[in-house]
Protein backbone atom coordinates (compact mmCIF):
# COMPACT_ATOMS: atom_id res chain seq x y z
CA UNK A 1 0.00 0.00 0.00
CA UNK A 2 0.86 3.77 -0.52
CA UNK A 3 0.78 5.37 3.22
CA UNK A 4 1.17 9.29 3.57
CA UNK A 5 2.52 9.37 7.09
CA UNK A 6 1.29 13.13 8.30
CA UNK A 7 3.30 14.49 11.34
CA UNK A 8 6.37 12.16 10.55
CA UNK A 9 8.91 12.62 12.99
CA UNK A 10 12.66 10.72 12.48
CA UNK A 11 11.22 8.27 15.49
CA UNK A 12 8.00 7.71 13.45
CA UNK A 13 10.16 6.63 10.47
CA UNK A 14 12.49 4.36 12.18
CA UNK A 15 9.70 2.63 13.72
CA UNK A 16 7.35 2.00 10.90
CA UNK A 17 10.30 1.33 8.75
CA UNK A 18 11.63 -1.33 10.95
CA UNK A 19 7.90 -2.68 11.63
CA UNK A 20 7.27 -3.27 7.16
CA UNK A 21 10.32 -4.61 6.24
CA UNK A 22 10.47 -2.99 3.16
CA UNK A 23 6.43 -4.05 2.70
CA UNK A 24 5.14 -0.43 1.88
CA UNK A 25 5.52 2.69 0.02
CA UNK A 26 5.70 5.54 2.36
CA UNK A 27 5.48 9.21 1.75
CA UNK A 28 6.65 10.74 4.78
CA UNK A 29 5.16 14.24 5.50
CA UNK A 30 6.59 16.64 8.34
CA UNK A 31 3.86 18.74 8.12
CA UNK A 32 0.48 18.49 10.24
CA UNK A 33 -2.90 17.10 8.42
CA UNK A 34 -5.09 19.98 7.88
CA UNK A 35 -7.37 20.93 4.67
CA UNK A 36 -4.07 23.05 3.56
CA UNK A 37 -2.02 19.90 3.47
CA UNK A 38 -4.16 17.31 3.12
CA UNK A 39 -3.42 17.15 -1.20
CA UNK A 40 0.30 15.87 0.00
CA UNK A 41 -1.31 12.78 0.35
CA UNK A 42 -2.78 12.10 -3.38
CA UNK A 43 -2.06 9.56 -4.62
CA UNK A 44 -1.95 7.03 -1.34
CA UNK A 45 -4.09 4.55 0.07
CA UNK A 46 -3.88 5.49 3.50
CA UNK A 47 -2.95 8.37 5.55
CA UNK A 48 -1.45 7.44 8.54
CA UNK A 49 -2.37 10.17 11.31
CA UNK A 50 -1.04 11.27 14.97
CA UNK A 51 -2.99 12.56 17.68
CA UNK A 52 -2.32 16.20 16.80
CA UNK A 53 -3.32 15.38 13.00
CA UNK A 54 -6.81 17.35 12.30
CA UNK A 55 -8.96 15.06 10.30
CA UNK A 56 -11.70 18.13 10.19
CA UNK A 57 -14.64 17.66 7.32
CA UNK A 58 -12.11 19.49 5.38
CA UNK A 59 -9.18 17.69 5.29
CA UNK A 60 -11.04 14.31 5.15
CA UNK A 61 -12.86 15.37 1.79
CA UNK A 62 -9.23 16.31 0.15
CA UNK A 63 -7.96 13.40 1.39
CA UNK A 64 -10.55 11.34 -0.07
CA UNK A 65 -10.43 13.63 -3.74
CA UNK A 66 -7.16 12.29 -3.91
CA UNK A 67 -7.64 8.44 -3.45
CA UNK A 68 -7.21 7.91 0.06
CA UNK A 69 -9.23 5.34 1.55
CA UNK A 70 -8.19 4.40 4.87
CA UNK A 71 -6.97 6.53 7.83
CA UNK A 72 -4.50 4.60 10.07
CA UNK A 73 -4.79 6.49 13.16
CA UNK A 74 -0.80 6.08 15.09
CA UNK A 75 -3.08 6.06 18.50
CA UNK A 76 -5.58 5.41 20.47
CA UNK A 77 -7.82 8.36 20.52
CA UNK A 78 -9.48 9.30 17.92
CA UNK A 79 -11.18 12.93 19.38
CA UNK A 80 -9.27 14.46 16.40
CA UNK A 81 -11.21 12.46 13.22
CA UNK A 82 -14.57 13.89 12.39
CA UNK A 83 -16.25 10.21 12.59
CA UNK A 84 -19.39 11.44 10.69
CA UNK A 85 -17.52 13.07 7.37
CA UNK A 86 -14.63 10.11 7.45
CA UNK A 87 -18.35 7.95 6.95
CA UNK A 88 -19.85 10.47 4.35
CA UNK A 89 -16.83 10.13 2.34
CA UNK A 90 -16.35 6.53 2.87
CA UNK A 91 -13.01 6.16 4.65
CA UNK A 92 -12.35 3.83 6.69
CA UNK A 93 -10.84 4.24 10.10
CA UNK A 94 -8.16 1.65 12.21
CA UNK A 95 -6.34 2.63 15.61
CA UNK A 96 -3.70 1.21 17.87
CA UNK A 97 -6.48 0.28 20.87
CA UNK A 98 -3.47 -0.51 23.46
CA UNK A 99 -0.02 -0.79 22.98
CA UNK A 100 1.35 0.24 26.09
CA UNK A 101 -0.49 0.95 28.89
CA UNK A 102 2.39 0.64 31.21
CA UNK A 103 4.00 3.82 29.43
CA UNK A 104 1.43 6.03 29.87
CA UNK A 105 0.52 4.92 33.36
CA UNK A 106 4.69 4.41 34.56
CA UNK A 107 4.41 8.16 32.90
CA UNK A 108 1.86 9.68 35.23
CA UNK A 109 3.55 7.56 38.11
CA UNK A 110 6.65 9.76 37.27
CA UNK A 111 4.44 12.86 37.52
CA UNK A 112 3.28 11.86 40.81
CA UNK A 113 6.92 11.47 42.10
CA UNK A 114 8.43 14.52 40.50
CA UNK A 115 5.71 16.54 42.23
CA UNK A 116 5.78 15.12 45.17
CA UNK A 117 9.33 14.71 46.03
CA UNK A 118 10.43 18.40 44.16
CA UNK A 119 12.59 16.83 42.08
CA UNK A 120 12.22 19.01 39.40
CA UNK A 121 13.16 21.90 42.04
CA UNK A 122 15.91 19.77 43.75
CA UNK A 123 17.43 18.75 40.64
CA UNK A 124 18.57 22.95 39.62
CA UNK A 125 19.02 23.34 43.12
CA UNK A 126 21.66 20.76 43.09
CA UNK A 127 23.42 21.73 40.35
CA UNK A 128 23.49 25.49 41.33
CA UNK A 129 25.28 24.35 44.95
CA UNK A 130 22.08 24.54 47.45
CA UNK A 131 21.47 22.05 49.44
CA UNK A 132 18.84 23.39 51.29
CA UNK A 133 15.95 21.64 51.91
CA UNK A 134 13.59 24.19 52.27
CA UNK A 135 10.72 23.87 50.06
CA UNK A 136 11.19 20.48 49.06
CA UNK A 137 8.80 18.64 52.02
CA UNK A 138 6.86 15.95 50.52
CA UNK A 139 4.95 13.14 51.62
CA UNK A 140 4.42 9.10 51.90
CA UNK A 141 2.55 7.64 49.22
CA UNK A 142 2.45 4.96 51.02
CA UNK A 143 -1.23 4.70 52.72
CA UNK A 144 -2.33 7.67 50.53
CA UNK A 145 -5.73 7.88 48.74
CA UNK A 146 -5.31 7.98 44.81
CA UNK A 147 -8.51 8.25 42.86
CA UNK A 148 -8.24 6.83 39.04
CA UNK A 149 -11.00 8.52 37.05
CA UNK A 150 -11.21 6.08 33.99
CA UNK A 151 -10.56 2.29 34.64
CA UNK A 152 -9.58 1.13 31.41
CA UNK A 153 -6.28 -0.78 30.39
CA UNK A 154 -4.19 2.76 31.60
CA UNK A 155 -6.37 3.27 34.41
CA UNK A 156 -5.73 -0.42 35.51
CA UNK A 157 -2.09 -0.58 35.16
CA UNK A 158 -1.52 2.85 37.11
CA UNK A 159 -3.92 0.75 39.73
CA UNK A 160 -1.23 -2.01 39.87
CA UNK A 161 1.66 0.26 40.27
CA UNK A 162 0.14 2.51 43.32
CA UNK A 163 -1.45 -0.53 45.03
CA UNK A 164 2.61 -1.47 45.08
CA UNK A 165 3.29 1.83 46.72
CA UNK A 166 0.60 0.83 49.16
CA UNK A 167 -2.22 3.57 48.22
CA UNK A 168 -5.66 3.19 49.16
CA UNK A 169 -7.41 2.88 45.49
CA UNK A 170 -10.63 4.68 44.64
CA UNK A 171 -11.99 4.40 40.72
CA UNK A 172 -14.89 6.15 39.05
CA UNK A 173 -15.52 4.34 35.99
CA UNK A 174 -19.26 4.21 33.86
CA UNK A 175 -18.20 0.37 33.82
CA UNK A 176 -16.12 -1.13 36.53
CA UNK A 177 -13.51 -3.52 36.17
CA UNK A 178 -13.05 -6.79 37.58
CA UNK A 179 -9.29 -6.63 37.43
CA UNK A 180 -9.04 -2.84 39.37
CA UNK A 181 -11.63 -4.86 41.97
CA UNK A 182 -9.08 -7.77 42.37
CA UNK A 183 -6.90 -4.86 43.33
CA UNK A 184 -9.13 -3.75 46.11
CA UNK A 185 -10.03 -0.55 44.44
CA UNK A 186 -13.34 0.92 45.27
CA UNK A 187 -15.65 2.65 42.88
CA UNK A 188 -17.45 5.60 44.06
CA UNK A 189 -19.51 8.45 42.36
CA UNK A 190 -17.32 10.91 40.82
CA UNK A 191 -18.15 13.73 43.50
CA UNK A 192 -17.14 11.23 46.19
CA UNK A 193 -14.04 10.39 44.94
CA UNK A 194 -12.74 13.85 44.59
CA UNK A 195 -13.47 14.62 48.17
CA UNK A 196 -11.39 11.49 49.54
CA UNK A 197 -8.27 11.29 47.11
CA UNK A 198 -5.08 13.12 48.15
CA UNK A 199 -3.79 12.50 44.32
CA UNK A 200 -6.55 11.96 41.19
CA UNK A 201 -5.44 10.51 37.83
CA UNK A 202 -7.75 10.63 35.00
CA UNK A 203 -7.52 8.25 32.44
CA UNK A 204 -10.48 8.46 30.59
CA UNK A 205 -11.20 9.33 27.00
CA UNK A 206 -11.97 13.02 25.94
CA UNK A 207 -15.95 12.98 24.42
CA UNK A 208 -18.20 15.55 24.37
CA UNK A 209 -19.67 13.86 27.73
CA UNK A 210 -15.84 14.15 29.54
CA UNK A 211 -15.22 17.48 28.37
CA UNK A 212 -13.96 20.08 31.01
CA UNK A 213 -15.12 17.34 33.17
CA UNK A 214 -12.69 18.53 35.97
CA UNK A 215 -14.48 22.15 36.03
CA UNK A 216 -14.74 24.57 38.70
CA UNK A 217 -17.06 22.69 40.85
CA UNK A 218 -15.43 19.32 40.33
CA UNK A 219 -12.09 21.13 41.45
CA UNK A 220 -13.57 22.27 44.44
CA UNK A 221 -15.11 18.86 45.48
CA UNK A 222 -11.54 17.77 45.47
CA UNK A 223 -9.49 17.72 48.74
CA UNK A 224 -7.82 20.95 49.59
CA UNK A 225 -3.86 20.77 48.81
CA UNK A 226 -4.65 17.41 46.53
CA UNK A 227 -2.62 16.65 43.40
CA UNK A 228 -4.11 16.30 39.88
CA UNK A 229 -2.75 14.30 36.91
CA UNK A 230 -3.58 14.74 33.77
CA UNK A 231 -2.42 12.28 30.92
CA UNK A 232 -5.09 11.82 28.89
CA UNK A 233 -6.66 14.45 26.88
CA UNK A 234 -6.10 18.27 27.77
CA UNK A 235 -9.90 19.38 27.28
CA UNK A 236 -10.96 17.10 30.23
CA UNK A 237 -9.70 20.12 32.38
CA UNK A 238 -11.22 23.56 32.21
CA UNK A 239 -7.57 25.12 32.54
CA UNK A 240 -8.80 28.45 33.27
CA UNK A 241 -10.81 26.83 35.92
CA UNK A 242 -7.46 25.05 37.48
CA UNK A 243 -5.50 27.86 36.83
CA UNK A 244 -8.07 29.59 39.35
CA UNK A 245 -7.51 26.48 41.77
CA UNK A 246 -3.91 27.09 41.48
CA UNK A 247 -3.88 30.71 42.59
CA UNK A 248 -6.61 30.30 45.71
CA UNK A 249 -3.91 27.08 46.95
CA UNK A 250 -6.97 24.60 46.58
CA UNK A 251 -4.76 22.84 44.23
CA UNK A 252 -1.93 21.41 45.83
CA UNK A 253 -0.04 20.01 42.61
CA UNK A 254 -0.47 19.51 39.38
CA UNK A 255 0.88 16.96 36.79
CA UNK A 256 -0.02 17.21 32.95
CA UNK A 257 1.09 15.58 29.96
CA UNK A 258 -1.38 16.92 27.87
CA UNK A 259 -3.10 20.38 27.12
CA UNK A 260 -6.12 21.59 25.84
CA UNK A 261 -4.22 23.60 23.51
CA UNK A 262 -1.61 21.68 23.19
CA UNK A 263 -1.73 21.27 18.99
CA UNK A 264 0.35 24.53 18.61
CA UNK A 265 3.07 23.65 21.05
CA UNK A 266 3.32 20.07 21.38
CA UNK A 267 6.15 17.98 19.28
CA UNK A 268 7.84 20.82 18.08
CA UNK A 269 11.16 22.97 19.19
CA UNK A 270 10.01 26.14 19.85
CA UNK A 271 12.94 27.36 22.39
CA UNK A 272 13.66 30.16 19.99
CA UNK A 273 10.13 31.35 19.63
CA UNK A 274 7.50 33.65 22.17
CA UNK A 275 4.85 31.51 22.88
CA UNK A 276 1.61 33.71 22.13
CA UNK A 277 -0.19 31.12 24.76
CA UNK A 278 -0.78 32.78 28.21
CA UNK A 279 -3.15 30.49 29.50
CA UNK A 280 0.02 28.12 28.91
CA UNK A 281 2.52 30.26 29.71
CA UNK A 282 0.80 31.48 33.02
CA UNK A 283 0.92 27.53 33.69
CA UNK A 284 4.58 27.39 33.69
CA UNK A 285 5.21 30.25 36.16
CA UNK A 286 3.74 27.86 38.95
CA UNK A 287 6.20 25.61 41.16
CA UNK A 288 3.75 22.82 42.22
CA UNK A 289 3.66 22.48 38.50
CA UNK A 290 4.88 19.45 36.22
CA UNK A 291 4.29 19.77 32.42
CA UNK A 292 5.71 17.40 29.91
CA UNK A 293 4.78 17.78 25.95
CA UNK A 294 2.03 14.26 25.56
CA UNK A 295 5.28 11.96 25.72
CA UNK A 296 3.33 9.30 27.85
CA UNK A 297 3.24 6.84 24.92
CA UNK A 298 6.89 7.29 24.10
CA UNK A 299 8.96 4.25 25.33
CA UNK A 300 10.48 1.69 22.69
CA UNK A 301 7.89 -0.85 23.38
CA UNK A 302 4.85 1.36 23.02
CA UNK A 303 6.50 2.89 19.84
CA UNK A 304 7.42 -0.62 18.04
CA UNK A 305 4.08 -1.91 19.27
CA UNK A 306 2.28 1.31 17.74
CA UNK A 307 4.01 0.29 14.82
CA UNK A 308 3.16 -3.06 14.22
CA UNK A 309 -0.51 -2.37 15.09
CA UNK A 310 -0.87 0.37 12.15
CA UNK A 311 0.77 -2.12 9.77
CA UNK A 312 -1.37 -4.83 10.99
CA UNK A 313 -4.57 -2.40 10.28
CA UNK A 314 -3.12 -1.56 6.95
CA UNK A 315 -2.66 -5.14 5.60
CA UNK A 316 -6.10 -6.19 7.14
CA UNK A 317 -7.58 -3.30 4.94
CA UNK A 318 -5.47 -4.33 2.18
CA UNK A 319 -6.95 -7.84 2.41
CA UNK A 320 -10.66 -7.32 3.42
CA UNK A 321 -11.03 -3.82 2.84
CA UNK A 322 -11.87 -3.62 6.90
CA UNK A 323 -8.65 -2.33 9.52
CA UNK A 324 -7.74 -4.85 12.07
CA UNK A 325 -8.85 -2.28 14.40
CA UNK A 326 -12.11 -0.24 13.26
CA UNK A 327 -13.08 2.66 14.60
CA UNK A 328 -16.79 1.74 15.52
P1 LIG B 1 -9.63 2.53 27.68
O1 LIG B 1 -10.69 2.67 26.63
O2 LIG B 1 -9.02 1.20 27.96
O3 LIG B 1 -10.19 3.10 29.07
C1 LIG B 1 -10.90 4.30 29.19
C2 LIG B 1 -11.86 4.13 30.36
O4 LIG B 1 -12.49 5.40 30.59
C3 LIG B 1 -12.98 3.11 30.08
O5 LIG B 1 -13.02 2.16 31.10
C4 LIG B 1 -14.24 3.98 30.02
O6 LIG B 1 -15.40 3.30 30.52
C5 LIG B 1 -13.83 5.10 30.95
N1 LIG B 1 -14.68 6.29 30.86
C6 LIG B 1 -15.42 6.74 29.82
N2 LIG B 1 -16.11 7.84 30.18
C7 LIG B 1 -15.81 8.09 31.48
C8 LIG B 1 -16.21 9.07 32.42
N3 LIG B 1 -17.09 10.03 32.10
N4 LIG B 1 -15.71 9.01 33.67
C9 LIG B 1 -14.84 8.04 34.03
N5 LIG B 1 -14.43 7.07 33.18
C10 LIG B 1 -14.90 7.10 31.92
O7 LIG B 1 -8.51 3.60 27.26
P2 LIG B 1 -6.98 3.62 27.71
O8 LIG B 1 -6.17 2.84 26.76
O9 LIG B 1 -6.89 3.32 29.16
O10 LIG B 1 -6.62 5.17 27.45
C11 LIG B 1 -7.25 6.21 28.19
C12 LIG B 1 -6.92 7.53 27.51
O11 LIG B 1 -5.53 7.82 27.70
C13 LIG B 1 -7.11 7.56 25.99
O12 LIG B 1 -8.45 7.83 25.64
C14 LIG B 1 -6.20 8.67 25.57
O13 LIG B 1 -6.92 9.88 25.56
C15 LIG B 1 -5.15 8.74 26.68
N6 LIG B 1 -3.81 8.36 26.20
C16 LIG B 1 -2.77 9.22 26.43
C17 LIG B 1 -1.49 8.92 25.99
C18 LIG B 1 -0.31 9.81 26.27
O14 LIG B 1 0.73 9.66 25.60
N7 LIG B 1 -0.38 10.72 27.20
C19 LIG B 1 -1.25 7.70 25.22
C20 LIG B 1 -2.39 6.82 25.11
C21 LIG B 1 -3.63 7.18 25.55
Amino acid sequence: MRIAVFSAKPYDRRFLEAAARGTHDFTWIEARLDPSTARLAEGSDAACLFVNDRADAAALEVLAAGGVKLLALRSAGFNHVDLVAAQRLGLAIGRVPAYSPEAVAEHAVALILTLNRNIHRAYNRVREGNFALDGLLGFDLHGRTVGIVGTGQIGTAFARILRGFGCRLLGHDPQENADCIALGLAYRPLEELLAEADIVSVHCPLTPATRHLMDAARLGCMRPGAMLINTSRGAILDTAAVIRALKSGRLGHLGLDVYEEEEKLFFEDLSGTVIADDVFARLLTFPNVLITGHQGFFTEEAMRAIADTTLANVARFAEMGQPLHPVA
